[in-house]
């Protein structure tokens, strides 16, 4: 089935071409199918343990920052990046999807999209009615931010919600939508000495019948102030084996390093789209050799779109090579790699354990020092990304080298 096609309109204030040269270029890059990353950088109230690019809005600035959305996907449409068919997927992510619906409905009614259509849900907003909104909107899959069903690990974690609130949205969600997804953070160290609750929650998850639970282990990025403790790497291995034994008592399976699946659920991630064009403050975008990544800044975002140029701040090459190889470490991730003429390879106990550990180390030699850099834009503009302090973030010879080499002129 094909979705909607775009819808042509003037945007007030925007120019009639918005960045359309650049979106062509953009559009040849792209190598195959490809789905959409939509970034929503707004919450009502910022945790501290989050690494992501959000920030509480200014009054004003979400409707800005939406239309300056609608018009990046308009230039990218315009161009032919959605290819024929549309976005192969739509995966709405934040900060908080779910803090202003309305003007997010008018960005997702333009976007063609031929599969699943998904969306990150804060606990505190997947009421019943709420979450009708979302169905009504197309979305086919909800992920909940449950984190933890234990007030002390929520209030640890200074949570916006308390356990009951999370648990209520879980089975509102239930059987709502194609693909229920629920989220838990374990920070190991935390769960031995205080509560001891994630195993429990795990099995909560099942009974409330999620389609899949992802079990995140807390990455402690150093510019927040949950960074740079070390990990107990061999106690976190022994309470993902101790989950895997769990989910299969419990009729579920190990989907992935971090998920956990009904057997005849389809898997729902964000990272293991082959694919993707991300459209936000922050999304970044993989084309097959090229990596790219917008400005994290809201209003330096919105300022370039008002002005006719994408809002992309970085353009890493990887070249033929280097997209495979990121290709196929994204792909691992699900525990199952198929080579060309090498044959398909699943990942043993042991094989997860060291993937886990080869993603947090990818997470803080690569991922860490290239969001801190570009959060850095929000002081630049006279605000705070909420707790976070882009220098006090690990240094990393490797991204430095990666970044001097691929880096392309924007
Ligand atoms: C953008 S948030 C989800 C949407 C919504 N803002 C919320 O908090 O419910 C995406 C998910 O990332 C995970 N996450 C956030 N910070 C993390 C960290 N430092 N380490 C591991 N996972 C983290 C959480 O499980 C969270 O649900
Ligand atoms: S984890 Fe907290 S700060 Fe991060 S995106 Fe979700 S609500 Fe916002």
């Amino acid at each position: 089935m094909v979705g909607p096609r775009p819808v042509r309109h003037q945007s007030p204030g925007l120019p009639a071409e918005p960045a359309g040269r650049h979106a062509a270029s953009v559009a040849k890059l792209i190598d195959g199918p490809i789905g959409a990353y939509v970034h929503v950088p707004f919450c009502a109230t910022i945790c501290p343990f989050c690494p992501y690019n959000k920030v509480v809005p200014r009054p004003g600035q979400p409707e800005r920052y939406f239309r300056a959305l609608r018009a990046e996907a308009r230039a990218h449409l315009d161009a032919g990046a959605s290819g024929p068919e549309g976005f192969t997927s739509l995966y709405v992510g934040g900060g908080t999807p779910t803090l202003f619906p309305d003007l997010l409905r008018t960005v997702v009614a333009d976007l063609p999209v031929v599969g699943e259509r998904a969306i990150e849900v804060l606990p505190t907003h997947a009421t019943p009615e709420r979450l009708e909104v979302l169905r009504d909107m197309g979305f086919t899959a909800a992920s909940i931010g449950v984190q933890a069903f234990s007030d002390e690990v929520l209030h640890h974690l200074r949570r916006p919600h308390d356990a009951a609130t999370a648990r209520d949205a879980v089975t509102a969600a239930v059987g709502r939508f194609d693909l229920v997804d629920a989220d838990l953070v374990l920070d190991v160290e935390f769960d031995d000495a205080h509560a001891g609750s994630f195993l429990r929650d795990l099995v909560t998850c099942f009974d409330l019948g999620v389609d899949q639970v992802s079990t995140y282990p807390l990455m402690r990025f150093g510019y927040t102030p949950f960074g740079s403790g070390a990990h107990d790497r061999r106690r976190e291995h022994e309470v993902l084996a101790e989950a895997t034994r769990l989910a299969a008592d419990h009729g579920y399976e190990r989907r992935s390093v971090w998920t956990f699946n009904r057997p005849d659920s389809a898997s729902y991630t964000s990272i293991t789209r082959r694919r993707f064009l991300g459209l936000g403050a922050g999304a970044s975008s993989f084309l097959g050799r090229d990596f790219l990544v917008n400005h994290f800044g809201v209003e330096t975002y919105i300022a370039d779109v008002e002005s006719g140029r994408l809002p992309i701040a970085r353009h890493l090459r990887l070249g033929a090579a280097g997209g495979a190889a990121y290709d196929a470490f994204w792909r691992a991730y699900s525990g199952r790699l198929c080579i060309p003429g090498l044959g398909c390879h699943t990942l043993s106990p042991r094989g997860f354990d060291r993937y886990h550990d080869l993603e947090r180390w990818v997470t803080y030699h690569l991922i860490e020092p290239l969001w801190a850099e570009m959060l850095a834009e929000h002081a630049a503009e006279g605000t705070h990304a909420g707790w976070v302090t882009p220098s006090r973030a690990r240094v990393s010879r490797l991204w430095s080298v990666m970044s001097r080499v691929m880096e392309r002129q924007v």
